[in-house]
Order: structure tokens, then C-alpha cells, then sequence
């Protein structure tokens, strides 16, 4: 178990009993990949692994040999110019303008446990005994270059980390051109590539296609994770499915610009790789410094896609979030924002906090339009003192009100912007991204501050502060509504512009770092524009995020099927909204809006005193079932059981622990006429347990459940169908429990 080291034959296997992972120093000192997937059993020698042939085109490493060729080698971490043609994982550029470089074997050193990762964010453990960690160190004496490749194998988890180290060891100065977290070769291409793709309101849906020759990528160049792309693939068998077959995950803990991308290669042997996009990254080593690359989590699943999906459950809401609000019970809250807009006085805010006070929701949350002279997004942001004309007695003023409802408050900001216009943006116009010498694009009226300067993010940091201290704020919703466009930072020298997309990011983790250092019992939650970033980096820090600005209920059925490939319910943020929804201008019935929100960290955002009574006294109720049932829902075991990507029903579910006791949702998009019959197999319950169905009079055993399925056709007997169930839009939800 752990980290097996063969010194005679040179491979190293990393295992549990879920999982192997081997690799072997080869002959020319590079390392190579011998096998990833499930546990197999140790040997002293896999060399036959690698499949030296004899190939008479191909570059050879050795004169005379022709069977050594890293054009068809499968390797852990491919350098360019020594043979290889695929891409990459690393370049490196020389003074001379060389970019060839050949990290041979130099050792290695292993560890209990996992080490963090300074300044980036990083799975962690809470014990020695939770992992084991491997680093093999490669040098390359003409570059003067030392490579760590750090792997974490999980105790108990089909997951190993991995990422990359540089250091410069030499006098002569060099620059890293690309630095990828993770590169894996694979000897068949006989996958499918699932992703999350999407756009502005309607981020993460899934999309999968079948591996073919060539390069096949998802990528971000925004300077955030973006809506488009997220920072996940998967590489699934034709025939594995939810419940069976195997599955890889890679997942990037980073929430910059990214690439991931699988290249197939003539003889059919599949590369994949994520990590920092390459384009526009350019940083500059000097004699000891060095560049570690963020980490990729990599998981192996032989129980399909919610086999893999439940391990990054896990990992993430145990072993990434972190903090005072990873474990506990998140509040019900209410955000004005779709309320009001910016339009609002402080009565208005104040009543809406009353009302649900009245309904029992737990924390408010006064969003944009609190600060400086905005009445409209075309100006303020960046002037981060209260407008006393819509709340004269300042945040302090309103947040003393809400709290002395009994609610706690909570406030928006967006840290790394500023407005045109605004006294910031007056004062300092050299703290924006982009050229003194041209216009700047701006996108919402306002330009990216430039998070690479640290005077920058210093003084950010120390206005949100005087904030947070002046009042009793327990919440801040952390937004950011602008991709970046005009990469430059103003006032430095050439050698920083590559650096710039990379460091930004890092700014972006230190002000979160921080805050959330001073203000550890804050609850933050990541914001951009809704879901455009949506990412691992961000859930470090913020144990939730906001999932999109579209909250239709039927379309954050979608919205949410597809975040549940790799991100727990309990880092959701989801809004119960009102009809017409604002985006889609549907109205789906309150009851659906709000089962689907319950699979989250649930809320409102709506004016609670335009509802009816009848309204109101729902809301009552499902208030009521979330403060029973969060913790269940956000720790239950999660299993996706129909896709509304591909049928007119969507279903998933969520299983207690013990599993005696789980709760299935099923969403109709459109009401069939005279439906033929159907079934719903469930999923992760005990074959032989007996559970009661609360929508039906008679019991079944888990193995029925599972096998035969539970029947979903209407008009069925010993069913109780209710009203709320016929139409459009509508949600079931029914309890099985033993
Ligand atoms: C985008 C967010 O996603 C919304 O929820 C809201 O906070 C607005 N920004 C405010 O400008």
C-alpha cells in the first residue's frame, strides 16, 4: 500500500487497493509511464510495459538502436526535442534560443502525507496516515534545471495528485514557456472525451464524443476558468455508463486560463494533459527561484461515471473546502439581487429581511449597488464606501437592522474591478490591466484591476477589511463579472508580461487568503457571473459558489446535472427565483424551483412580499425541509439517474451513509399525453433492506428497487400521484426509506 520503490529495476508504484499507478525510470534517465487503472499486483520488473519495437523512421535516443524512440514511448512528463513529436508537457527557452531540454533521474524522496503548495490551492490531508507522496527528482545539467514531479497517492481514494516543480540552478537566466500539472500516456485511445461545456446562463452542460486522431481540447484564455470550458475531462470506455464501466477524471485545482487536451497519435496511443494554457505564459527563472505549476486530480473509476463523480464529492468537500464552514450546516439565505436590482432604499431592503425573518430564512444578503454613486453598472466599483443616500446609516447601519431581526447579513463585493468611472480608477489609472497607449476594451463599463501588482491587491484588501470590521457581517458574496482582454501591466518591464495572466490568479488567491484568514468565520462564496468560475481553486477558499445568473428552474436542472460530474451539492449556491423567470421569462411551478434548489446550498432571491399567502406558506415549508434534511443532502452519497440532456425526464438521488434512507428527484420537462410506461432504476440502496416509497402503499426491497426500478408511469397502482406532479416543469420527490 502507498509508494513501492523497485531501486534495481527503477519503477515506482504508487497503489491502494483501488488503484495502481507505475512508472520506471528508462534507459535514457527520462521517466517513463508503465500503467495507470485498477490495482494490479506489484512486481519487481514491469519493464515489458513500456513496448520497446523496432521502428526505422522514427528518432532514436541511442545510435543503432532503433527500438528506442520517445516518438512512441509512453511517458510521465515529455520534453521537446529529444524525439518526442506529440506535445509537449514542458518548454523551456534557453538564452541561446534553444528550447530542447532532457530531464534525466536524479531520486527520489517519499513521505507520508501531502505537503501544500505555497500560494496555490491544494488538496490536503488531515493525518499522515490519509497519503503518501512521491518526488522524483530529474535534472538537466546544460539548462542548469531541476524538475520535481510530486505525486499524492489517497489511502483510501482512487485519486492521485500531481504537479510539477522548476527551478533555475544556474547562473544563466531561462524561461519557462509551458509548464502542464499533468501529462499521462495511455496505450489504447479507445475513449470518449466528456466535458463541461457551455456559456454565460448555461455553464457545465455535458458534452461527450468519441477520441479520434489528432488533438481534441478544452481550453480557457479569459483569465478565469471561464462559463465556456471548465477545468475537467474525462476519458470514459463507449460502454461505461453511470452506474458501470471505467472512467478517468482529470480536474485542474486552478481557476486561471487552463488547457486540457487529449492527443491521439498514429498508433493509436492516447496523450492527455491539463494545466496552465500555454499561450501568453512566459516566466522567467532566475538562479534559485522556482515555478511549481497548480495541481491536477486524477481519478479512477471502475463503477462508471458516478463511481468517479462520488470520489470527487468526497475529496472536494472534505479534503479541499476547508474552514469553519466545511462541515457545518449552511444558512437559508435571501439575496435581493433579481429583488430589486440596484434599485433599492434601505426599507426596501430592510422589508424583504423582515418577511424572511417571518419564513424562517437565516441570512440576508444585500447584493450590488450597496457602494459609491452605483445606480447602474456604469459606475463605483472599485469605491468601496457605502451610499448613504439609498442607506444612511451606512452597512452599518443596515447590517445592525438585519441582525437585530435575529438574520445574519451578508454583502457582495467584486475585489478586482474598477469603473471607469470612479474616484479609483481617477486616482490610479496605471492599476488597470491593459495599454496606457490604446483604448481598453471594457466589458460592463468596467476595466480588470491589475492583481499582479501587489499594492494593488494590498490596498483592495484593505478596504474590504475596514468593511467587514465596521459591521457585523457574516457572509460575503465575492464577484467578478469581466473576463481579461488587454493583457498588460502597466509601468513593468517586458520580463513580467508573460507572467502576468498567472499571477493575477495568484493575487486573486492571496486578498482570499487574507480575508479568509481574518475573517475565518465568514462564509464566502465565488461568483462570476454566475458559474464562470466554477473550479476547484475557487472551492479552497470559498466552500460555495454561485452556479449561474440563470435561475429557471428547468434550466438548473441542467445546470446542475452537469456541475454534479465533479463538484458536491454542498458547493452550489442555489436560488429559488421568482416567475416569469429573468432570463427565460418561464414560469416553472415554485415546488420544482425549489426541489432542485434543495440539491445545494439553497436560497432565494426574489422580493419574499410579492408572494401569496399560499406562496408564503410554501416557502415556510420548504424552508422547514431544508433545515431538516441539509446535512443529509449535502453529505448523502449522489447518484445521477437520468440525463436531461437526453431524455424529457431528468432523475437523481441521494443516499444516506447507512442507506436506509435516500431521496429521489425526478423532473418532467413537458407533460406527456397518454404515456407508455416507464421505470426508474435506483441506485447505491442495500439489496436487502426493505424500504417504504413515501408516494406509493406498498414496500420493496433494495434489490427490486435497483433492478426491476421504481415505476414512474402514471396512473400505476398503489401510486399517489398529487396534482403538483401534472403539467410542465414539474418535480417529484419521493423518500425511500428503510
Ligand atoms: C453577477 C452575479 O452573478 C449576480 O448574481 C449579481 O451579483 C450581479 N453580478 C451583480 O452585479
Amino acid at each position: 500500500m502507498g509508494i513501492i520503490v523497485h531501486e534495481a529495476t527503477g519503477v515506482f508504484h504508487l497503489c491502494n487497493d483501488k488503484i495502481s499507478y507505475i512508472m520506471k525510470k528508462m534507459a535514457n534517465g527520462q521517466m517513463g509511464q508503465l500503467y495507470f487503472g485498477k490495482r494490479i499486483r506489484d512486481r519487481e520488473d514491469f519493464s515489458h510495459l513500456l513496448e520497446l519495437g523496432h521502428r526505422d523512421m522514427a528518432p532514436c535516443v541511442f545510435p543503432g538502436d532503433t527500438t528506442f524512440s520517445l516518438e512512441h514511448l509512453k511517458q510521465e512528463y515529455p520534453s521537446f526535442g529529444t524525439g518526442d513529436m506529440r506535445y509537449p508537457a514542458y518548454e523551456i527557452c534557453r538564452e541561446n534560443g534553444s528550447r530542447i531540454s532532457s530531464f534525466c533521474y536524479r531520486g527520489f524522496r517519499a513521505c507520508p502525507g501531502k505537503p501544500g503548495l505555497f500560494g496555490l490551492p491544494a488538496v490536503y490531508v488531515e493525518s499522515e496516515e490519509e497519503a503518501a507522496t512521491l518526488e522524483i527528482e530529474l535534472e538537466d545539467p546544460l539548462i542548469g534545471g531541476k524538475l520535481t514531479l510530486l505525486y499524492t497517492i489517497f489511502e483510501k481514494l482512487p485519486v492521485i495528485v500531481r504537479s510539477a516543480r522548476f527551478e533555475n540552478v544556474q547562473e544563466a537566466p531561462w524561461e519557462l514557456a509551458r509548464a502542464m500539472s499533468i501529462s499521462l500516456d495511455l496505450p489504447d485511445c479507445r475513449y470518449e472525451m466528456l466535458d463541461l461545456a457551455g456559456a454565460s446562463l448555461r455553464e457545465r452542460y455535458v458534452d461527450c464524443h468519441r477520441l479520434h486522431q489528432g488533438v481534441q481540447s478544452i481550453h480557457s484564455m479569459r483569465g478565469h476558468s471561464s462559463h465556456q470550458f471548465n477545468p475537467f475531462l474525462a476519458l470514459k470506455r463507449e460502454n461505461t455508463d453511470e452506474h458501470t464501466g471505467e472512467v478517468m477524471g482529470i480536474s485542474l485545482v486552478y481557476s486561471g486560463n487552463f488547457l486540457a487536451q487529449a492527443e491521439v497519435d498514429t498508433m493509436g496511443t492516447v496523450r492527455v494533459m491539463a494545466g496552465i494554457h500555454p499561450e501568453g505564459f512566459v516566466w522567467p527563472l532566475r538562479k534559485g527561484e522556482q515555478f511549481q505549476t497548480p495541481e491536477a486530480v486524477l481519478v479512477y473509476s471502475d463503477q462508471g461515471l458516478n463511481g468517479m463523480s462520488q470520489v470527487y464529492h468526497k475529496l472536494y468537500r472534505t479534503r479541499l473546502a476547508r474552514g469553519y464552514w466545511r462541515d457545518r450546516e449552511r444558512p437559508i439565505l435571501v439575496n435581493n439581487w433579481e429583488a430589486t436590482y440596484m434599485k433599492f432604499d434601505e426599507q426596501a431592503i430592510y422589508n424583504i429581511a423582515r418577511k424572511a425573518k417571518e419564513l424562517g430564512i437565516e441570512l440576508f444578503v444585500l447584493d450590488d449597488g450597496w457602494f459609491g454613486k452605483r445606480d447602474d453598472d456604469t459606475s463605483s466599483l472599485g469605491d468601496w464606501t457605502p451610499d448613504l443616500k439609498k442607506l444612511p446609516g451606512g452597512i452599518e447601519g443596515i447590517a445592525r437592522s438585519v441582525t437585530k431581526l435575529g438574520m445574519q447579513f451578508g454583502l457582495w463585493f467584486e475585489p478586482e474591478m474598477v469603473s471607469r468611472k470612479s474616484a479609483l480608477f481617477e486616482a490610479h489609472p496605471d492599476w488597470v490591466l491593459g495599454s496606457s497607449e490604446r483604448e481598453i476594451c471594457m466589458g460592463r463599463h468596467q476595466y480588470v484591476l491589475d492583481f499582479s501588482k501587489d499594492e494593488v491587491v494590498d490596498y483592495i484588501g484593505d478596504r474590504m477589511e475596514d468593511i467587514l470590521k465596521g459591521s457585523p457581517i457574516s457572509y460575503v458574496k465575492w464577484d467578478m463579472n469581466r473576463s481579461i482582454s488587454d493583457l498588460f501591466s502597466v509601468g513593468k518591464g517586458k520580463e513580467h508580461q508573460g507572467t502576468v495572466y498567472h499571477r493575477q490568479i495568484l493575487g486573486v488567491y492571496r486578498l482570499y487568503d487574507r480575508l479568509t484568514r481574518d475573517f475565518p468565520q465568514v462564509l464566502f462564496e465565488s461568483c462570476a457571473s454566475g458559474g464562470g468560475r466554477f473550479d476547484p481553486g475557487m472551492l479552497y477558499y470559498a466552500p460555495q459558489g454561485w452556479l449561474s445568473d440563470d435561475t429557471d428552474g428547468a434550466e438548473r436542472v441542467k445546470i446542475q446535472y452537469g456541475t454534479s460530474y465533479v463538484y458536491p451539492a454542498s458547493s452550489m449556491g442555489n436560488h429559488v427565483s421568482a416567475v416569469p423567470n429573468h432570463q427565460t421569462f418561464r414560469s416553472v411551478p415554485l415546488a420544482t424551483r425549489a426541489a432542485c434548489a434543495y440539491f445545494g446550498a439553497f436560497g432565494y432571491e426574489l422580493d419574499l412580499n410579492l408572494l401569496t399567502e399560499k406562496e408564503q406558506e410554501q416557502v415556510r415549508e420548504q424552508v422547514r425541509f431544508v433545515k431538516e434534511h441539509r446535512r443529509f443532502l449535502h453529505t448523502g452519497t449522489f447518484y445521477r439517474l437520468k440525463s436531461p440532456f437526453e431524455e424529457n425526464e431528468a432523475a437523481w438521488m441521494v443516499v444516506s451513509e447507512d442507506k436506509k434512507r435516500a431521496l429521489v428527484a425526478v423532473f418532467r420537462s413537458r407533460q406527456p399525453v397518454n404515456r407508455g410506461y416507464d421505470r426508474l432504476r435506483l441506485a447505491g440502496l442495500c439489496p436487502d433492506l426493505e424500504y417504504t416509497i413515501s408516494d406509493r402503499d406498498y414496500c420493496c426491497f433494495g434489490d427490486e428497487l435497483m433492478e426491476a426500478g421504481l415505476i414512474l408511469s402514471d396512473y400505476a397502482s398503489g401510486v399517489r400521484w398529487s396534482e403538483a406532479v401534472q403539467g410542465d416543469d414539474t418535480a417529484r420527490l419521493i423518500w425511500v426509506c428503510a
